[in-house]
């Protein structure tokens, strides 16, 4: 059998873990809000309209964040169509996603919202058509207790305390030409330094996040990032990422390799950061905000056949397979290999628009990725340790060697530590090995696996349990030593504690 092996020292490490990391996000687009979390109509809907059998399994996730309200969707957006009386709300026209937005869900409601599904908000302002004025409103609506107009407002519409938003992004995706208002990076630097500061003097221990590239093969990536730090490097706490993968070409060895990718466009963003800052002599370091990260391409096709103006069109309803779990379970050990700068994370999205768990008027289901999306929230809180991984490799076309596994050792506490691990071999097993005797007395506790015969195999609504997680008793530790089998293309989550 061929052989990995993890070196870990429990006093080295790359950093405590932000669960932020373990974020999601919803946009206005599609059903994501409507007929996703928000249904009025639907049996499952309690008295504010939230679709009860999402809200459980987005509990089940235990998402720490949730990033509002788009997306492209943003840079549009009038953020008070959404507030106050829902029948004088206006329909507009909604020009990012070219459909129909009835209001009928707003920011209160998302607050709400949030408070329901035990998550925090990360709300997203407009800078594609606005700039400080909306800015410094949005957040007075938001933060401050009462006694001046906007917050006032807020009470008026039924909420009596301040929704205390603590994470804010300035705008979204703005170096990209589909960007509603899109700007040069000197322009967006300006915009963003511009709202940071009145947003600040408004609510001063709010948290800030400035675009970075849409991607890193953006013709102006780079330059753009080091164009928009010269501007807010002062104003900013975070600077965004945002990547979406895709097997087009249906070569499964080349698709699980993309996760290199992610792992260096992180660093290429951590160093022009610290270049940023080397510059200007601060002491302050930028922190990295990978707020929208995922597979995209299955619903392309079936999207041109959505009309103009439809209300919750079924637009990005990706359907995952199993080869698409897999990738994102190597995505997210790439963040958590990347814990000490990336503090943030939003798997997009959350609801029915390229998620984890979609819905019908007949109940909600677990997409493939939900998995190990899900299972890393979990089980993946506390110290990630700097994991040295010995790993036979393959040849990828695109990123030269890449290791055939990928993995990280998390620290949950001192009782308890969990193993991540993705064997991207398509036709053996891998044994992995640790040498764990610093962890005195710990055992194996349990060992997930998802893994299927058929890397194309989906859950639908017909069919939601076809990938689904089992158990392993492949793995032990003897005399402190670990090992394990990992079975060929399968996602593993190996819980390890203190023997009682
Ligand atoms: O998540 C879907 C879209 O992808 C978002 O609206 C946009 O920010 C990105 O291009």
């Amino acid at each position: 059998m061929k052989k990995a092996q993890l070196i870990i020292d429990k006093n080295f490490i790359v950093g405590e873990i932000d669960k932020r990391i373990y974020g999601s996000f919803l946009e206005h687009l599609g059903r994501a809000i409507y007929t996703g979390i928000y249904q009025p109509e639907s049996p499952f809907s309690d008295e504010n309209g939230f679709r009860q059998d999402v809200l459980n399994l987005v509990r089940e996730t235990a998402v720490p964040v949730v990033r509002y309200p788009g997306g492209n969707f943003v840079s549009g957006y009038n953020w008070e169509d959404g507030i106050g009386p829902k029948e004088l709300r206006p329909r507009r026209a909604e020009l990012a996603w070219h459909s129909t937005e009835t209001n009928q869900f707003g920011l209160d409601e998302f607050i709400d919202w949030c408070k329901a599904a035990g998550t925090e908000p990360m709300m997203a302002i407009n800078l594609g058509t606005r700039v400080a004025d909306e800015a410094r409103n949005i957040v007075e609506y938001c933060n401050l207790e009462g006694g001046t107009y906007w917050s006032d407002l807020r009470i008026k519409n039924g909420h009596k305390e301040p929704h205390n938003v603590k994470l804010w992004c300035l705008g979204n995706e703005m170096d990209g030409d589909w960007q509603i208002g899109h700007k040069t990076s000197h322009e967006y630097g300006r915009a963003a330094h511009e709202a940071a500061k009145v947003m600040r003097w408004v609510s001063p221990d709010i948290e800030l996040v400035a675009c970075g590239s849409s991607n890193s093969g953006m013709s102006t990536f780079a330059q753009w990032e080091a164009d928009v730090l010269d501007h807010c490097y002062h104003d900013v706490d975070y600077l965004s990422l945002h990547t979406y993968y895709n097997n087009s070409e249906n070569n499964t060895e080349e698709f699980l390799c993309h996760s290199a990718d992610m792992d260096s466009f992180i660093a290429s963003v951590v160093s022009i950061c610290d270049y940023v800052q080397a510059k200007k002599r601060s002491k302050k370091k930028i922190m990295l905000s990978f707020d929208e990260w995922n597979v995209w391409y299955h619903s392309h096709e079936l999207d041109k056949l959505c009309k103009p103006w439809e209300e919750a069109p079924r637009k990005l309803e990706d359907v995952y397979n199993f080869e698409d779990a897999l990738l994102v379970g190597s995505m997210l050990i790439t963040l958590l290999r990347h814990a000490d700068r990336v503090k943030i994370a939003c798997l997009a999205q959350l609801v029915n628009v390229i998620a984890p768990i979609m819905t019908s008027d007949t109940g909600a289901w677990r997409q493939t990725i939900f998995f190990p999306y899900m299972q890393a929230s979990v089980y993946g809180r506390g110290t990630a340790l700097n994991t040295l991984i010995k790993s036979p490799i393959y040849e990828s076309r695109k990123y030269g060697e890449v290791n055939l596994v990928d993995s990280i050792v998390i620290e949950n506490d001192d009782e308890n530590i969990t193993v991540f691990a993705v064997n991207k071999d398509l036709k053996e097993d891998i044994e992995l090995a640790c040498d764990l005797r610093q962890y005195t007395d710990f055992e194996v506790k349990e060992h997930i696996v998802l893994t299927h015969d058929d890397m194309k195999a989906e859950n639908t609504e017909a069919n939601p349990n076809n990938v689904a997680p089992t158990y392993s008793n492949a793995s032990k530790v003897e005399g402190g030593m670990f090992s394990a089998v990992l079975g060929k293309h399968s996602w593993n989550v190996i819980r390890l504690g203190k023997k009682r």
